[in-house]
């Protein structure tokens, strides 16, 4: 079996975001996106509330479940946003743990398996997707679904191009699009200069993602035993539509079952 390469950019990244993401992050719209999420998965048959959220980060992305009544097992790769995603649960049922999505290990059966806000751009291996949702795909209870999204060649054109700061009460955010090399991989860096005392304190992290075209996705599903069932096109907001479209979209966000149970 070959050997997995490290995911070192991920790991680094995230140890030097962690403290800020949910700042750097704070004007996504979650519940509206998990709203339109939870709508879909239900309009393909989702018929319970037990849920892993795989690349849970600090928790953002299965919160608004956590609210609708679904029982959370959530993990990641990076120790440093499972420690802040639990600072948020404590007391409220929520099983954590640290995993590679790659070697995710078999912790349980659940209705919907979510993996979201681009992670799996973070898989940056020929066989890195297909191996974490051959991983996903062993987890599922019978009737289970799969959603995940992936960014576009829009978002690698534009965001991943371009230069902005933020600032909030704690720190002053510089994002800076590095733009694509020939191999389809991304990079992007982000510099934090959080507020201290005295003076600033800059953590710099550098992201590193790699654009999983619908064609790639739609392969890697099928080498998982996967069979996509939906495709919708996010825009801004979380608002998701059909047509996904790679040009105009800043998401792809899929859904997905076990091959053997559900119909093209
Ligand atoms: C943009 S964040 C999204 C986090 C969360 N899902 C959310 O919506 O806020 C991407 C997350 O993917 C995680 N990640 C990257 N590579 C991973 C891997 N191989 N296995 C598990 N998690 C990974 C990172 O640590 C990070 O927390």
């Amino acid at each position: 079996m070959p050997t997995l390469t490290p995911p070192s950019a991920a790991l680094d990244g995230y140890a030097a975001l962690a403290a800020h993401y949910d700042d750097f992050t704070a004007e996504y719209e979650y519940d509206n996106w998990i709203d339109g999420l939870e709508r879909l998965a239900l309009a393909h048959g989702l018929a319970g509330k037990r849920l892993l959220d795989v690349a849970c980060g600090t928790g953002k992305s299965f919160m608004p479940f956590l609210a609708r009544g679904y029982e959370v097992t959530a993990c990641d790769l990076s120790p440093e946003m499972v420690a802040a995603a639990e600072a948020k649960v404590a007391g409220l049922g929520v099983e954590l743990f640290v995993a590679d999505m790659r070697e995710l290990p078999w912790v349980g059966e659940f209705d919907l398996i979510t993996c979201l806000d681009d992670s799996v751009n973070y898989l940056l291996e020929d066989d890195d997707l297909a191996r974490a949702l051959e991983r996903i795909r062993r987890q599922l209870a019978p009737g289970g679904l799969v959603v995940f999204d992936c960014n576009t060649a829009l978002t690698y054109r534009t965001a991943f191009r371009a230069q902005f700061v933020r600032e909030s009460d704690a720190a002053f955010f510089a994002w800076r699009g590095e733009g694509s090399s020939e191999g389809g991989l991304a990079t992007a860096s982000i510099d934090v200069f959080a507020r201290g005392e005295p003076g600033w304190v800059r953590r710099t992290s550098r992201h590193v993602q790699r654009h999983h075209t619908r064609r790639a996705v739609k392969a890697a599903a099928a080498a998982a035993g996967l069979r996509l069932v939906a495709a919708r096109g996010q825009l801004p907001g979380g608002r998701l539509e059909a047509g996904p479209d790679e040009s105009r979209h800043n998401k792809i966000v899929y859904v997905a079952g076990r091959e053997e149970e559900v119909t093209a």
